[in-house]
């Protein structure tokens, strides 16, 4: 490569990851290459016609419209009666929790770039009691920008139709919207009310589906993130991270069967990988999936729950799970939005001995080799974690 297309390569990195020291080089280059320009960019072509499109790149914003960050399943506990304890069949560190709530509290607030605003993807709390929650708050209320909060299931164990997550982070409704930057955020609530614990369903019923689709219909021309605690796109996978067949690909040809039926049992005794999933019911999410397809402008639907990183793209939405602050190997969500893309990046959490001590509790996670097995399905593969969501282009 020529010094001037390693050059290009470069500056077009910087511009996808802007940070102090890239925008400086950025600046010096724009200034160089607009004083050549006067004179022609032609010899910007030995590389082929990309090299013209970053030239030209170069006279647009090189900063994001704006960034917001993504965390997930912190899983808050109750400790004011006991320590709590590490939980090694869902590899959550629990001793810690509430530390590494704080830990990604902070790197948010010293992230190299402003965050404007964060989403917490639900399972704030371990039981949804409101000591837990309101413990969770105020860690949260640490962050600079504000944050969006989102219900999981464990969020909604207390039988009481929500009100303690409503009172800790001041909502009237766990299902709501807000736009920025002329992007709309859908965050929705599927878990039932009042909590049905026989029944274990996750129901993207008809009102939710219709409340959404009057959304989009109010603003179909606005880029859209459905936001929300359950994947719409669902996984083969176990909370226990310990069928390994499978896990991690998407059970969408088995989805029909885990509305009446229990996932079969191998000889193992495991559930059987071609219907696994630990929610066996998600009623509605098909079909909640194809009202987000009606649109052009539905870009990217962000869940936790999974407790592991995995981006797919499906019939031109992008579906995003986020990892929890607790398992595996935590790490913060980045998206910087741009008017044409969002870029999404991720970082590790910067205290090395709480990264250290959430690794320990899942050996597989460090020796495992197998990117489609447990270590790379908590983690995900690169690609999972750093990519590119087209805005505009449905
Ligand atoms: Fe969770």
């Amino acid at each position: 490569m020529s010094d001037v297309a390693e050059d290009l390569a470069r500056i077009y990195k910087d511009l996808l990851r802007p940070t102090a020291a890239a925008r400086i080089r950025v600046a010096v280059l724009v200034l160089f290459l607009s004083i050549l320009c006067n004179s022609g960019c032609a010899f910007f072509n030995d590389e082929g016609e990309s090299d013209i499109i970053i030239a030209v790149n170069l006279s647009d914003r090189i900063d994001p419209i704006f960034v917001f960050a993504v965390i997930a399943d912190p899983h808050i506990p109750d400790s004011r009666m006991f320590p709590p304890q590490d939980d090694y069949r869902y590899l959550k560190a629990m001793s810690v929790a509430e530390d590494l709530l704080e830990v990604h509290v902070q790197d948010i607030n010293s992230h190299s770039q402003d965050v404007d605003f964060t989403l917490v993807l639900g399972d704030i709390s371990d039981k949804g009691k409101a000591w837990e929650l309101n413990r969770a708050a105020a860690i949260l209320n640490e962050l600079d920008a504000p944050y969006y909060p989102v219900v999981g299931n464990h969020d909604n164990f207390q039988d009481d139709n929500k009100q303690a997550w409503k009172d800790a982070f001041g909502r009237d409704s766990t299902s709501y919207i807000f736009i920025w930057e002329g992007f709309k955020f859908i965050v929705i609530d599927p878990t039932l009310d009042p909590y049905d614990p026989p029944d274990h369903t996750v129901r993207f019923d008809e009102d939710l589906r219709d409340w959404v689709r009057s959304e989009l219909e109010d603003d179909p021309e606005m880029p859209t993130f459905l936001v929300g605690h359950y994947p719409l796109l669902n996984r083969c996978w176990s909370a226990e991270f310990r069928v390994f067949e499978r896990v991690g690909q998407t059970c969408l040809a088995a989805e029909d069967d885990h509305i009446t039926e229990d996932p079969p049992v191998s000889e193992r005794g495991y559930p059987d990988p071609e219907h696994l999933n630990y929610y066996r019911v998600y009623q509605g999410g098909r079909e909640l999936r194809e009202v987000l397809e009606d649109y052009g402008n539905v870009i990217a639907s962000l869940n936790g729950h999974v407790h592991a990183n995995r981006a797919e793209e499906h019939n031109g939405i992008t579906y995003i799970d986020v990892a929890a602050t607790l398992v595996g190997s935590p790490c913060i969500r980045y998206f910087y939005v741009y008017s044409n893309r969002v870029e999404v990046d991720f970082e590790y959490i910067s205290d090395g001995s709480l990264l250290s001590h959430v690794r320990s509790l899942c050996p597989n996670c460090l020796r495992c080799s197998y990117p489609d097995r447990v270590c790379g399905f908590i983690g995900g593969r690169l690609e999972d974690r750093r990519f590119t969501v087209w805005v505009g282009q449905r």
